[in-house]
């Protein structure tokens, strides 16, 4: 029982978070495979049954990204267009997706206290995210509770980032694949 990891940065190199936990992550290859989109594809040319073929072979989903713009990479967006297929994903035969569980694991610039009816940005990640939750409903996948960790432009120590690649396995093992037999 296996977790896809849908991991899109558009500048992996530089980054603190997605590095590190994209890292922590390829620790637990029994468990979980990390897929790096724009590494994979830098040409933006995506292999539509590739990418298919290893959702199948995965029992569940994570799109791991840094906030941009209160949305996705364009990648991840690109990907989405292409990749979930009428007749695959949706459509009367469309199938492929349904049930299977979709986490998300976003890192984000803003501080929590900046989201929010009372903060400067008066959404939360929830709601930010509703395009994802609809795209479940649309295909039968069941939406996860978000993974997030926020204030990357507030100086998070390499500690709280540690912290954070630790709770990131926890989450995939306890929430994604809760109910499923797995341990680590
Ligand atoms: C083009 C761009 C857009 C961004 N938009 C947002 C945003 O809408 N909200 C936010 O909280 N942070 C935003 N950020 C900050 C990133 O989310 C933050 O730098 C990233 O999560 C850090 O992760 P990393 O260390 O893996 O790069 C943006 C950064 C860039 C470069």
């Amino acid at each position: 029982m296996k977790t896809l990891v849908i991991v899109t940065h558009p500048n992996i190199e530089t980054s603190r978070i997605n590095k590190r936990w994209a890292a922590e992550l390829r620790k637990h290859s029994e468990l979980m495979t990390v897929h790096e989109l724009y590494s994979t594809y830098p040409d933006g040319k995506i292999d539509v049954e590739r990418e298919q073929k290893l959702i199948e072979a995965h029992d569940n989903i994570v799109f791991q990204f840094p906030l941009y713009w209160y949305s996705s990479p364009p990648l991840l967006k690109q990907w989405l267009d292409e990749v979930f297929t009428y007749s695959w994903a949706y459509g009367s035969t469309g199938d492929k997706l349904r049930n299977r569980k979709l986490g998300l694991a976003i890192s984000l610039g803003g501080k929590e206290s900046d989201f929010g009816k009372d903060g400067d940005i008066p959404f939360t990640i929830n709601e930010i995210t509703i395009p994802f939750q609809a795209t479940c409903s649309y295909t039968g996948m069941n939406f996860l509770p978000i993974f997030t960790v926020y204030g990357a432009e507030y100086h998070l120590t390499d500690e709280q980032i540690e912290q954070s690649a630790i709770d990131y396995v926890k989450y995939i093992v306890e929430i994604v694949q809760s109910g499923e037999k797995a341990t680590v």
